[in-house]
């Protein structure tokens, strides 16, 4: 069993009060959370979340803190790191409020999200704002736990790679919400590039996949991460490394081997080769979980594949003749 495997029988006991704060996190990631902070974390080094939006799984983590017996609230830290409002680009939710809308007068969740966190407020450090701003480039603190739920766009990523993945130390445990999320591939390829420096928990619970580093990460491979310099074809290999270490998660929902089959296709979607992407994917159709979650994302990659095949003279050498002949 690995050293956090150990925390997988205790899931099914795992008791969260009412009066946690709505989370797009399911009650299994919560738990897990809690029980990272109740039987793992010291609080030695930085305790980071990213993407708390308003505080859910914040609430899970730090519960947990406190109730730790090692975890000194004095010293101890947790930094929540978000926008703390909606708007445009925030991938924030109205339902982050406590009223659940928007109020007339404002954008911000905050003092929604500092009211909920009230009992926590004297170990918590809040970072509000653009995580690009918000985050020191020079900080260099080793980080000892890692909540990765805001990584939804590739510069965000980057942000969270450079400035964090390059403080993670042996016994750093990284925790990716929307493993589950094919349009997320950058999660994917990252975690294949790590394979060798980092121990898998075990199977994902929900969508969430937790490993510890176990080994320095080079910083030719954060480098390499960072700047998104892998070819098309060394992240579907690092993809497959991945997809050979998981199948189902915890609670047997979810095949994560068609998930990262289907992450492989929009690998290949947002560098442009609309066909390969389509002939990674359209397969997967048949594949019933795919199909019941994620038919919009099969829309997007045919639709993509069908308009780029239109501009380019429907694909066929017959095709292709007319266009020439035509003169467009
Ligand atoms: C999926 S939500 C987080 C959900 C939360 N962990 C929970 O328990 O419900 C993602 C969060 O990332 C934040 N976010 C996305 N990009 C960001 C950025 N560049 N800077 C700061 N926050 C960002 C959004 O504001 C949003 O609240």
């Amino acid at each position: 069993m690995t050293n956090l495997g150990r925390l997988y029988p205790l899931l099914d006991d795992v008791q969260l009060p009412d009066t946690i704060p709505y989370s797009q996190v399911s009650t299994w990631e919560l738990r897990f959370l809690y029980l990272l902070g109740r039987h793992h974390l010291t609080g030695r080094d930085r305790i980071v979340e990213l993407g708390s939006g308003g505080g859910g799984s914040t609430y899970a983590l730090a519960l947990g803190l406190k109730e730790s017996p090692v975890f000194d609230e004095r010293t101890g830290k947790l930094h929540a790191y978000d926008f703390f409002r909606v708007g445009k680009g925030t991938f924030a939710s109205e339902k982050f409020f406590t009223a659940g809308t928007k109020p007339e007068d404002g954008n911000s969740f905050l003092d929604d999200f500092r009211r909920h966190l009230e009992p926590f407020l004297p170990f918590l450090e809040i970072h509000a704002g653009d995580l690009w701003q918000t985050s020191d480039p020079h900080d260099t603190s080793p980080v000892e736990f890692l909540h990765i739920d805001i990584a939804k766009t590739a510069r965000v990523f980057r942000c969270v790679t450079e400035r964090f993945l390059t403080r993670l130390r042996p016994g750093s445990v990284v925790l990716h919400q929307d493993f589950a999320g094919p349009r997320l591939p950058w999660l994917h390829h990252s975690t294949g590039a790590l394979l060798p420096y980092i121990e898998i928990a075990g199977p994902p619970i929900r969508s969430t996949l937790a490993f510890e580093v176990v080994r320095p990460i080079p910083e030719e491979v954060l480098r390499t991460i960072a700047q998104d310099a892998y070819t098309v074809d060394e992240k579907l290999d690092l993809i497959s490394a991945v997809q050979d270490r998981l199948d189902r998660d915890h609670t047997g929902g979810i095949p994560f081997t068609s998930v990262l089959e289907f992450a492989k296709a929009y690998v290949a979607h947002y560098a442009g080769d609309h066909k390969r992407a389509w002939a990674l994917a359209k397969p997967l159709t048949g594949d019933a979980y795919l199909s019941r979650t994620r038919a919009d994302h099969f829309t997007q990659l045919r639709t993509a594949y069908e308009q780029d095949r239109e501009r380019h003279g429907g694909g066929s050498k017959l095709g292709k003749l007319v266009k020439k002949a035509v003169g467009r």
